[in-house]
């Protein structure tokens, strides 16, 4: 399938490592110019030489999206490299789940900040470019967490909920100006943060992995290169009839649809 993604201008927080590094060399591959943001140099770095390696264009940025002004200079400096903005991929996070009364409001406006303002500071400066040109994609990376909560799970699963809201809602305003708005509910992929848990629990990973297989129907943890391959459907114009949809990345485990 031609994904006719060449040229498109991507951005893609979180872009270093796991999910977004994936989509990042998937969405180069195809032929995007691509900017991978993060707040670590040195493995954004890689990545940016990974893809002009193979032949990509890239611009790395550090930043940390969780702040206003950095999510400002990002943008700035996407169209600076490359003139404008196609898509964006509001992937970068990571896991805060708690029990309920030892979580604080410091923890709970910090998960809000990194993955719900983020997206929607990163949305809001983004249309405007996508509306000059009728054409634009949007993609929030979220949890199933979202739609079945589960005990201890916040503050996660509440800010991911409404990411599922805002990535509603912003579909409907957009899809006059043909800018389509889609999540990813992200069950289990394999990705760095696990390859820290199981480090700190003193486990190789390919344990974790193997013990929370056994509630995953298809029998195993996702590879960033699956979400990728979804990811990159959905910014492309092979899903011009595709807003306001969220897809279980979950191998099957979620209960709901
Ligand atoms: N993998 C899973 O099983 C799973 C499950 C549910 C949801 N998700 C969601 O999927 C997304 C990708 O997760 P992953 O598993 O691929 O994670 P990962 O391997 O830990 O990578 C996370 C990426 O986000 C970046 N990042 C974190 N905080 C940031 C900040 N404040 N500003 C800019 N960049 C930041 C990290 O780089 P720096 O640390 O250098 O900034 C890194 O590039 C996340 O939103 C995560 O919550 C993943």
């Amino acid at each position: 399938m031609d994904l006719q993604l060449k040229d498109k201008v991507a951005l893609v927080t979180g872009g270093s490592q796991g999910i977004g590094k994936a989509v990042a060399l998937r969405l180069a591959h195809e032929g995007a110019r691509v900017v991978v943001a993060a707040r670590g140099r040195e493995l954004l770095d890689l990545v940016a030489g990974e893809i002009r390696a193979a032949g990509g264009q890239v611009a790395a940025v550090q930043a940390d999206v969780s702040r206003a002004e950095d999510c400002s200079r990002l943008v700035n400096e996407t169209i600076k490299a490359f003139g404008g903005l196609d898509i964006v991929v509001n992937n970068a996070g990571t896991s805060a789940t708690g029990e309920f009364e030892s979580v604080t409001d410091e923890e709970w406006q910090t998960d809000f900040e990194l993955k719900l303002f983020a997206a929607i500071r990163l949305s809001r400066l983004a249309v405007p470019y996508m509306k000059q040109q009728r054409w634009g994609r949007i993609v929030n990376v979220t949890n199933i967490g979202a739609k079945q909560p589960r005990a201890k799970s916040m503050p996660t699963t509440v800010t991911r909920a409404a990411g599922l809201a805002f990535t509603k809602a912003l579909s409907k305003e957009y899809a006059p100006h043909n800018i389509l708005v889609n999540t990813v509910c992200i069950g289990l992929i394999q990705a760095g943060q696990h390859e820290r848990k199981a480090a700190k629990a003193g486990i190789p990973v390919e344990q974790f992995y193997a013990q929370v297989a056994q509630d995953i129907p298809l029998g195993r943890v996702g590879r960033a290169e699956e979400a990728a391959n979804v990811i990159a459907f959905l910014v492309s114009e092979a899903a011009s009839y595709v807003t306001g949809t969220s897809i279980n990345l979950d191998g099957g485990s979620s209960a709901v649809l």
